[in-house]
């Protein structure tokens, strides 16, 4: 007979009843791989009346005490979403010697160094692998196997949904309200968007993944974050007649004034290998000294890839437990790095403007740009729009106050009719596909 590793289970929504979906469905791959049966025998839920189709012998429970004080579970799964309850059960948990398994990137990005604090103190597990990238393999990579590197750079598509609003306003000519729409009818975005479409939750992500590629708590705070609420179709078109792809970036990048971290839409080369990144899903290119480029893609949500990330850490915890051993992957925040200001941080920018159409007006334009350190790689007069001229210049790399400053300067010339947008561009990488 094999040893039985018992577990709580906190919430039984849609990855909750993937994950025992999944390990009923796989056990017999799992016990090998384990040398232990692994049993949900507790699930701890709102509403104890509703009918979730569980198998019989689970107790299921409305009182987290049932799961604490039941010294028989060796590892608890919180997937409650959320900071609280979330946080508190989880301490709680460790403090009881339970390791912990999360989903949760709000846990993690905000009280993650309590967390592993925790983990230290109770001489337990805690993993959280599903917290970035749903199904893709991300935190255990750059905690294990890209160790050996200095990460210098990772940048990520860690959005499912604007990475598929984006990819229907691209391919489809479709505007922002429309494919909200759609992307509300998939299920692929909330009736409430605001997390997905402002970059909240890929700053969460992005604090997550900083903080581990660059060995240095990265708070959400320090997360410069821009949504996409404000891409146009034209900034689409005219981006895809330049050569590029906007998308929604996670980025990540050291440089010699410290940590730069930013989510933000962002016009990207097409053959940037992260432009092949279509509709919901996701992807994580990580550059290391080392290895050079790598990039991890896959499905960033949804119940089977995020159970599947989630079943992973458990098996790992369940090792542990079998080997009597814990927190071989605790936390890697071990320097305090500092930040690079975003005024500081340095990148090409698309500038679209609408001008008077008259004699000089260009020069006007180009001059106040020069009069503010901004070079100009290239400037296009496009369509007409009732009397103005429409105007998209692109910059060679500057800091961003001097973009501001030169944003400032625009608006306060008279030919200059609006600003309608400022979007960064990403450099080419050195070898792309
Ligand atoms: N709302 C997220 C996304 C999934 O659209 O990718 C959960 O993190």
């Amino acid at each position: 007979m094999s040893e039985i590793i018992k577990i709580g289970l906190l919430g039984c929504g849609t990855v909750g009843t993937g994950v025992v979906k999944v390990l009923q469905e796989n056990m017999h791959e799992i016990l090998p791989k384990v040398g232990a049966e692994l049993k949900i025998t507790h699930v701890l839920v709102h509403n104890l009346s509703k009918n979730r189709h569980l198998p019989a012998d689970i107790n299921l429970t409305d009182d987290i005490n049932d799961i604490l004080n039941d010294s028989n579970v060796e590892i608890v799964v919180e997937l409650l979403g959320g900071i609280h309850p979330a946080r508190e059960y989880m301490l709680k948990a460790m403090q009881a010697g339970k390791n912990v398994v999360t989903a949760n990137k709000d846990v993690v990005a905000q009280f993650g160094k309590d967390m592993f604090a925790a983990a230290e103190k109770y001489n337990v597990d805690f993993m959280f692998e599903a917290s970035v990238g749903g199904g893709i393999p991300i935190i255990t990579p750059l905690k294990q196997c890209l160790t050996a590197n200095k990460i210098t750079e990772v940048i990520g598509i860690v959005n499912g949904t604007t990475n598929y609003m984006l990819t229907k306003m691209s391919e489809e000519n479709a505007c922002y309200d429309d494919v909200l729409k759609a992307a509300q009818e998939k299920g692929y975005a909330e009736a409430d968007p605001t997390a997905d479409v402002e970059g909240l939750d890929a700053a969460r992500k992005t604090a997550i993944l900083a903080s581990i590629a660059f060995n240095s708590r990265v708070d959400l705070d320090k997360v410069s974050t821009e949504g996409i609420t404000k891409i146009t179709p034209q900034d689409i078109a005219y981006a895809k007649e330049l050569g590029y792809t906007i998308k929604l970036l996670s980025v990540s990048r050291e440089n010699e004034l410290g940590i730069d971290v930013r989510v933000h839409p962002a016009l990207l080369p097409q053959t940037h290998p992260l432009a092949f990144v279509r509709n919901e899903f996701n992807a994580i290119f990580v550059r290391g000294n080392a290895v050079g480029e790598t990039m991890f893609y896959g499905r960033g949500a949804g119940q089977l890839p995020t159970a599947s990330a989630v079943i992973a850490d458990i098996i790992d915890v369940a090792r542990d437990i079998i080997k009597n051993r814990f927190g071989r992957i605790g936390c890697t925040c071990y320097e305090h790095k500092p930040f690079c200001p975003i005024e500081k941080t340095i990148s090409s920018y698309y500038v679209r403007l609408l001008v008077d159409d008259q004699p000089g007006v260009l020069g006007t334009i180009a001059m106040a740009f020069g009069q503010t350190g901004v070079s100009l790689n290239a400037v296009i007069q496009k369509r007409k729009v009732d009397t103005c001229a429409e105007i998209v210049a692109i910059s060679h790399e500057v800091q961003e106050e001097k973009i501001r400053k030169a944003e400032q300067t625009l608006n306060n010339l008279p030919a200059v009719k609006k600003i309608c947008n400022i979007i960064r561009v990403e450099p080419p990488t050195s070898q792309e596909i």
